[in-house]
């Protein structure tokens, strides 16, 4: 990841994703730059264990992702939160049908997983992630 990046990014940062809190802008840019990690390996021909392991570690840290918001949520009486909830664990249901997928699927399904991370994320991030934004600055959340 240090190294310098030839080929464009996949997905990219845009201050449309921000939810103006410090903690939770660097956890959305990280699974961005994780997608995009994911994403330069496929490109690069790596193999099968490895992008599983890579695929495992961005599923592991974006459930961390969620945790941590609900936590937040339960912590400041969020009104939105069931809905929120719910819509996370739909989405970390899916994550494991595609890893299972990808697992037992001779023929790679990479680009369907590619896209389907970054539209997710996208989707995700300008409509329940913005609606907290106000409500986490009103509350003091850094
Ligand atoms: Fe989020
Ligand atoms: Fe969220």
């Amino acid at each position: 990841m240090s190294q310098v990046r030839m080929i464009m990014p996949f997905m990219d940062w845009d201050e449309i994703y921000s939810v103006k809190i410090g903690s939770l802008d660097k956890q959305h840019k990280k699974i961005i730059d994780m997608i995009n990690d994911l994403h330069d390996r496929i490109a690069e021909g790596e193999d099968r264990k490895k992008l599983d392991e890579i695929l495992v570690h961005l599923s592991v840290y974006t459930v961390k992702h969620f945790i941590y918001e609900e936590s937040l949520f339960k912590k400041h009486g969020y009104k939105y939160q069931q809905e929120h909830k719910k819509e996370h664990d739909e989405l970390a249901e899916r994550v494991t049908e595609f890893h299972k997928r990808h697992t037992i699927q001779k023929k790679g399904i990479q680009k369907e997983l590619l896209e389907f991370f970054k539209n997710q994320l996208h989707n995700h991030l300008i409509t329940y992630d913005q609606k907290y934004s106000n409500f986490m600055s009103n509350h003091g959340v850094k």
